[in-house]
């Protein structure tokens, strides 16, 4: 890549786009060299797509040149996966905001890929309609990023993460072409299933520049809870309990005593610092259903020495107990220079071993691990605390996630339930894939983006056969 120009790009890029659609100047593109992570690059040049005829120059322009693309949304990503390693052009979509339809009569929105999650779930509301994902995130995340990361969230214990809401796509591929996949159909089994290779590819194939979502009604009531266990391991127990009582909660949130102690630091909610744990559970639907489920909720979880601290029975406070859960990821970075966030999956019944073995990893690394997440869905996020300045240090940190995605894997786990795997985890994720998969998946990589200049380096391991 070396050897490449990008003087040459940029004066063709400026053939069709303004001079304000393309930021060259150094002081203008720093911050797109970061997300969410302590990941660092720096583009070459920011092209700010308005349509998708913008986005289909920029990548005929960059397939010419061979020259990487690196898709942007809302630069939130966890997993280093919006870092432009490879300078080369940073495509951000944020510009692309716009909701093109709501259709209460199909149940669909349309929107471009650069609209903010909360922004699209505040629109469908207006007109008593839900979509349900919800990454802690959503004020700045966009639609067209959680789908090129499948990205989930509290509420996908009972909806499903992004992907079950995807019905159709416009994507540009390299080259410049554009594909609509899928579209406003419920079902649909033309040919193979397209559009599902560009959720959660992490913006190795293409750009996403346009999504058509299914909608659900929007549930009538909604309740939750907190409440607080003198030991982490109960509190896991009981979320097993209750996932398998015939109770469906619309969330079962985790958060230990140090992300307790640091959300509590960063706004005094109130929060139980001298318990071990504390769980956030939730459950929307008819009135009447939902008293029923708190009620059994409230039993299994006192069964194992859950203490209910709040309950909120109305919209209004139930999110208030959302937004302490939250604030757990950005509470958390004030803890130390660095952290580590990790995303491991596991079957349901494992969830108490595997916050054992975090428990045992952290004790034996002497590497400072807190935990949170998505419990009902055995997806945790043991954050490991660090000074990535510090290379003994760095050292330990990564021994210690070394050994938590292989408990996670040992469990019968995944690496990432929804961050994705980005550049962080990417060396990892060669020992979770067979490699027979790895090879298909280049194998599809490569149809569509032959010269890998989609994101390269991100979300697969290299494997030296197809290595390029
Ligand atoms: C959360 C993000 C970090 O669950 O996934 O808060
Ligand atoms: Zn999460």
């Amino acid at each position: 890549m070396a050897a490449r120009s990008i003087d040459g790009v940029i004066r063709r890029l400026r053939e069709r786009l303004r001079a304000d659609q393309i930021a060259t100047d150094p002081a203008d593109r720093l911050v797109y060299g970061y997300d969410a992570t302590w990941a660092e690059g720096l583009p070459e040049v920011v092209v700010h797509a308005e349509s998708t005829a913008d986005v289909a120059w920029v990548l005929r322009i960059a397939e010419e040149a061979r020259v990487p693309v690196v898709p942007r949304g809302g630069g939130t990503g966890l997993a280093g996966g919006a870092v432009p390693m490879e300078g080369g052009i940073c495509l951000n979509l944020a510009r692309m905001n716009r909701i093109l339809e709501i259709d209460p009569a199909d149940g669909i929105a349309v929107a471009q890929a650069g609209v903010v999650t909360h922004t699209l779930q505040k629109a469908v509301e207006a007109y008593g309609l839900f979509y349900p994902p919800d990454p802690a995130s959503l004020y700045m995340s966009t639609i067209g990023g959680n789908v090129a990361t499948n990205a989930g969230g509290p509420r996908c214990l009972k909806y499903g993460v992004t992907r079950d809401y995807v019905l159709g796509l416009e994507v540009v591929i390299p080259g410049g072409e554009v594909l609509r996949l899928g579209g406003r159909v419920m079902k649909d089994v033309s040919g193979y299933d397209l559009k599902q290779l560009f959720i959660g590819s992490e913006g190795t194939l293409g750009v996403i520049t346009e999504v058509i979502v299914r909608l659900l009604p929007r549930p009538p009531a909604l309740g939750a809870m907190a409440v607080a266990f003198d030991h982490l391991e109960s509190a896991c127990e009981a979320v097993v309990a209750i996932l398998s009582s015939g109770v469906l909660p619309l969330m079962a949130e985790l958060m230990d005593r140090a992300v307790m102690r640091a959300v509590e630091a960063f706004h005094p909610w109130g929060l139980p610092i001298e318990a071990e744990a504390l769980l956030l559970l939730a459950a929307d639907g008819e009135e009447e259903a939902v008293r029923a489920d708190m009620a059994r909720m409230a039993d299994q979880v006192q069964a194992f020495g859950g203490r209910v601290i709040r309950i909120a029975t109305d919209p209004k406070s139930a999110d208030e107990l959302w937004e302490i859960r939250r604030h757990a990821s950005p509470a958390i970075a004030r803890l130390a220079p660095y952290k580590f966030s990790e995303d491991i999956t596991v079957p349901r019944s494992r969830i108490p071993q595997m916050a054992r073995r975090i428990q045992q990893i952290a004790q034996e690394t002497g590497v400072p691990i807190v935990v949170y997440g998505h419990i009902g869905d055995g997806n945790l996020h043991p954050t490991l605390l660090c000074n990535r300045r510090d290379a003994t240090e760095m050292a330990r940190v990564a021994e210690a996630a070394a050994r938590i995605f292989n408990a996670a894997l040992e469990l019968g786990g995944v690496l990432s339930g929804e961050h994705g795997i980005g550049l962080l985890k990417r060396d990892f994720a060669l020992q979770a894939l067979p490699p027979l998969t790895l090879e298909k998946l280049w194998a599809i990589k490569l149809l569509f983006d032959p010269n890998n200049i989609m994101n390269p380096g991100k979300k697969l391991p290299l494997l030296t056969r197809t290595q390029i």
